[in-house]
């Protein structure tokens, strides 16, 4: 039995649990806030006329289908023709619920003028926190395999996502939110117009490529893709960093890959700096 004042662990675990479900997975405040009580303490609401006397609501996504959705997108991303034209489109799309439990938009990073492209899945807390991709631990460990053939993301390529926005609790996002969002990364090819283009796990490489085949089919292989605006380019699939942190025995597997992309880009002319 606990007496007064002692803590009860089971319960403190259970409602971590809760929270972690619910997709609430990180502390971002030492303190406790009571969010009601801030808003009536912002709002002078006994000055307002009875009819103003409503509080704030946080923005809720509005709920739109997929097919509004997706044409929408188009519209939208068509119309950008530079990438910070494109990163305001973005701003101001709410076809894809993500954005309205995301802290940041992430966009892109790294080289704009590279001849190589990385696309990889969504970004994880430390990308939402700072607005930019592959930060956190599996970003390091992508750096560090583009870094062992000589490509660095201050030089050598520019890195976005399928999704620009978190999902809630990192969970992989859905087919839909890939759809509402895939105009925008076709735009994003387009306008950085690189040669190779590399799809960082599977669910990129299913958005990019389409087919039935799994990333443990389709990885390793060049293909042709050819982007909205005509370009043809050369595309491969390669494991997820955050997939080899939890099985580090496919590393081997990652490795003979970078190998092959190393190859390549030697043949075609790219700079590589001290290439292992
Ligand atoms: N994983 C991704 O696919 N993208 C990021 O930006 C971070 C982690």
């Amino acid at each position: 039995m606990l007496r007064k004042g002692m803590i009860d662990h089971t319960k403190i675990k259970t409602l971590v649990s809760i929270f972690k479900d619910a997709g609430v997975d990180e502390v971002i405040s030492p303190t406790t806030h009571s969010r009601f009580q801030e808003i009536e303490e912002t709002l002078p609401l006994e000055s307002l006329p009875p009819q103003q006397k409503v509080l704030k609501e946080p923005p809720v996504a509005p709920l739109v289908s997929p097919k509004v959705a997706s044409s929408s997108a188009q519209v939208s991303a068509k119309s950008a023709q530079t990438l910070e034209e494109l990163r305001t489109s973005l701003l101001s799309f709410g076809g894809c619920s993500l954005k309205y439990t995301a802290t940041n938009l992430v966009f892109g990073d790294g080289n704009s003028k590279a001849r190589l492209m990385l696309i990889g899945e969504a970004p994880g807390a430390d990308e939402d926190r700072q607005g930019l991709p592959f930060v956190g631990q599996s970003g390091q460990l992508l750096d560090r395999m583009f870094a062992a053939i000589g490509l660095t993301r201050q030089e050598s390529f520019y890195i976005s996502n399928i999704i620009p926005w978190r999902p809630p609790g990192n969970r992989q996002p859905t087919p839909a939110e890939a759809d509402a969002c895939l105009p925008f990364v076709r735009r994003h090819i387009d306008l950085i117009s690189p040669d190779f283009l590399i799809l960082v796990g599977g669910v990129a490489a299913k958005t990019l490529l389409g087919g039935r085949d799994g990333i443990m089919r389709v990885r390793g292989s060049w293909k042709d893709y050819t982007s909205e605006a005509g370009k043809k380019m050369k595309v491969m699939a390669i494991f997820h960093p955050a997939y080899l942190l939890r099985s580090p025995g496919q590393k081997r597997e990652a490795w003979l890959d970078l190998i092959r992309i190393k190859h390549t880009l030697l043949d075609a002319g790219v700079e590589l700096k001290n290439p292992l």
